[in-house]
């Protein structure tokens, strides 16, 4: 997410080069994967029924005698929604990355001159009331159609979008879908002492989530 890519250069060797993109990689690939791990983990303390019936969906379809793979991924479009809906509602990274335009722009009586900075707003589309009705609400049923199929909706955009996408958006979805599963398939997620995580967020390069405590019990 966090480009660093201004530290490559022609001059530099093929090595730092290297060291240059692995550094990027490894900074945009960790925090924002683990982040929108902890957020899921709080709207299913939140959320016991989501929670419940991920569970029932995934061992209806997967079993518990074996790890979740890729392939099974089209059997569970619930637990496929409920990622979907974290990742619009948890909204970690509100502003994208900065950007700049390459050429004059015209846009809406405005004039953006050529190289001025441009901080692209995903939450303005992520939480709109226009698009998604309430979205305040954690559902991930706004994800699915009548038959329980996932609904690919043009504003699901919390890769961003265009040219510079999330380079990472690809393996970010296979690893959210492999890691959650897995966890929601070994163990049930409960608040400790009855104390629910805030739903707040902790603003920074990300917004994660404020600490909080989680008991995790084995299904089997
Ligand atoms: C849930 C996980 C993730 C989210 C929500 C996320 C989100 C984003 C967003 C919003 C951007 C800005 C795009 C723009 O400039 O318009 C971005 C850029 C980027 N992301 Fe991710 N990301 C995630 C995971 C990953 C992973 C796993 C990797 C790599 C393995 C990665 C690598 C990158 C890179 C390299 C860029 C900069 C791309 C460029 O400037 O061309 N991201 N990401």
């Amino acid at each position: 997410m966090q480009g660093f890519s201004s530290r490559l250069s022609l001059e530099n060797n093929g090595v730092e080069n290297l060291v240059s993109v692995i550094v990027d990689l490894f900074g945009a690939g960790t925090v924002t994967t683990a982040t929108i791990i902890l957020w899921t983990l709080v709207y299913l303390l939140h959320n016991p029924d989501v929670q419940e019936k991920c569970f029932q969906e995934i061992k209806e379809n997967i079993g518990q005698s074996r790890l979740p793979s890729m392939k099974d991924k089209i059997n569970v479009p619930y637990v496929e929604a409920t990622i979907m809906e974290v990742l619009r509602r948890a909204d970690i990274v509100p502003t994208s990355l900065p950007h700049t335009v390459p050429h004059d722009v015209q846009f809406r009586g405005y004039t953006f001159p050529k190289g001025v900075p441009v901080i692209v707003m995903l939450d303005s589309v992520l939480q709109d009331p226009d698009v998604w009705g309430d979205p305040d609400n954690f559902r991930p049923d706004r994800f699915l159609d009548d038959t329980g199929k996932i609904v690919k909706k043009e504003e699901f955009i919390p890769f961003s979008l265009g040219r510079r996408v999330c380079l990472g958006e690809s393996m970010a979805r296979m690893e959210l879908f492999l890691f959650l599963t897995t966890m929601i398939q070994r163990f049930k997620f409960v608040p400790v002492d009855g104390q629910m995580p805030s739903l707040d967020a902790i603003i920074g390069l990300t917004y994660s989530p404020k600490p909080f405590l989680v008991k995790a019990i084995p299904r089997m």
